[in-house]
């Protein structure tokens, strides 16, 4: 591909549409580059769109010109639409006069995004701290819990997914993402989801943090239930344990409320945030916490024991402040609430008419997963899916369920067009089952056809059947014409 192409890319976005040849390039270079790997399970699934015309809740794919709505947002970074005018602006009006600042140093644009966030945050947290990421936060947040009690001890969960950094990694509960770098951090437990039982039988006075997402996202949405969370929080007090939530994913209006932990009414000790809170225009992360003296007074003493250049930079907080501002001035967390329980009541409906298909809809908010009956079926859909204009992804811990995460600012339209678009994708579904679920009745199959990896092959090998049976159609017609 000529450079030239790029240059126009940056100059107008409306002429940012590639031949095939210059996909196949880009894919090329991407491989070459970047990752291969990567690139065959984006195929695979058929997710290996290139996104342009990034505008509300849509984007084009750059290679076909077709639009297609954003389910998956990058898991939950555009809360508030795709290249969001009003928080570009801000951006535009901050790059007038601003860089991103000297890290740690006293900023007004620092001082009035944190004093608008800790005023939207629940109960007694009024402090906060920046990070550059959402895994960064996590590290961050287990030091302080570490730090400030003395302990060592972390309690997680199964399949929870905190990042990839050290902290955050030892945290996660998938044994896919930890398995070739242990030893890692010493001192970390893990049980099921939404069991005070488990979670009673492993607490401790040695226990440091319980570090919990309050929907789990790429476990495959799992809504804690107020009960559950009421019981971590009791836990804590008695045993002086920091209560910790991720809302990395499940901030900024994604469930229907400001901060997931709203829908209990439990206010956590420490929280983590990143992702939206920045609208997906540029990066930033942060830690909360309550104003205790246990937190407060160790902060205190050890001012620098998490800095980082990028996160809280004067740039990202004008941003991460226009942020809160236009959620807040749209009503978006109402919004999310009321367009959530149309999808999820229509995604109900679906499940009682494909009970061969779907097993479980599940989530809060703009939160929403639905869990197919085999794992294979995620792939498959996401294909189905992108056929029919809709761009969702399967969970990265759980490739049965599959993630909607619209931008919050959705109108009832647009959904009831996801509605349509998941509809036809199942009823496409149900052509290719006769195949598939005989196959899947026999277990040495269907544990194949469950395999990541191997499903990660066999979807390649249709996916270039495929791409060669379209080259073929349209040699044919190019020389009908
Ligand atoms: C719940 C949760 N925690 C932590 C992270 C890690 O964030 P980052 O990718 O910014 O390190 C993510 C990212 O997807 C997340 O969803």
């Amino acid at each position: 591909m000529e450079d030239d192409k790029f240059q126009m890319v940056r100059k107008t976005v409306e002429a940012y549409l590639l031949t095939e040849k210059e996909k196949t390039q880009v894919e090329a270079l991407f491989g070459r580059h970047i990752n291969k790997g990567q690139l065959k399970y984006l195929k695979a699934g058929h997710l290996d769109v290139l996104e342009t015309h990034r505008q509300g809740v849509r984007f084009k794919d750059a290679a076909t010109g077709a639009e297609m709505i954003d389910c998956f947002t990058s898991a939950g970074c555009f809360n508030v639409g795709r290249h969001n005018k009003e928080i570009l602006e801000a951006l535009d009006e901050a790059l007038e006069c601003l860089d991103m600042g000297s890290y740690n140093m006293v900023s007004p644009y620092k001082m009035a995004f944190a004093k608008k966030l800790v005023s939207l945050a629940p109960g007694d947290i009024n402090h906060m701290m920046f990070a550059s990421g959402g895994g960064d936060a996590i590290d961050g947040v287990i030091k302080l819990a570490r730090g400030a009690t003395g302990r060592k001890e972390i309690i997680s969960t199964i399949k929870a997914y905190h990042g990839h950094t050290g902290f955050a990694l030892s945290a996660n509960g998938k044994e896919h993402y930890r398995e070739h770098f242990e030893p890692l951090m010493p001192g970390f437990a893990f049980v099921p989801f939404n069991d005070l039982s488990a979670v009673k039988a492993k607490a401790s006075k040695d226990t440091a943090a319980i570090i919990v997402e309050p929907v789990q996202g790429e476990a495959g949405i799992f809504v804690a239930d107020d009960d559950y969370l009421r019981g971590l929080r009791q836990i804590c007090d008695d045993l002086g344990i920091m209560l910790i939530f991720d809302e990395i994913q499940t901030g900024f209006g994604r469930t229907g409320k400001f901060f997931a932990s709203e829908h209990s009414g439990i206010v956590p000790d420490i929280m983590t945030l990143a992702k939206s809170i920045a609208g997906g225009i540029f990066p930033n992360a942060a830690i909360l916490y309550r104003d205790i003296d246990i937190l407060t007074d160790y902060v205190n003493k050890n001012p620098t024991f998490h800095p980082s250049y990028s996160g809280g930079s004067d740039l990202g907080c004008c941003v991460s402040l226009k942020v809160l501002e236009f959620i807040e001035k749209d009503r978006l967390c109402e919004n999310a609430e009321k367009m959530g329980s149309r999808l999820k009541g229509a995604l109900i409906d679906l499940m009682r008419e494909n009970p061969k298909i779907i097993k479980e809809v599940r989530g809060r908010g703009l939160m929403l997963g639905i869990e197919y009956i085999h794992e294979f079926m995620g792939p498959m859909m996401s294909d189905a899916l992108a056929k029919n204009g809709v761009f969702a992804a399967y969970s990265g811990n759980a490739p049965q369920v599959m993630r909607f995460m619209l931008p919050i600012i959705v109108t009832q339209e647009e959904i009831d067009e996801v509605i349509n678009a998941i509809r036809a994708a199942l009823k496409s579904m149900k052509v290719l089952l006769p195949f598939a679920l005989p196959a899947a009745r026999i277990p040495a199959i269907r544990d194949m056809l469950n395999n990541e990896h191997i499903q990660t092959v066999l979807f390649s090998w249709i996916r270039d059947i495929e791409d060669m049976v379209k080259k073929g159609l349209k040699a044919i017609e190019r020389r009908l014409q």
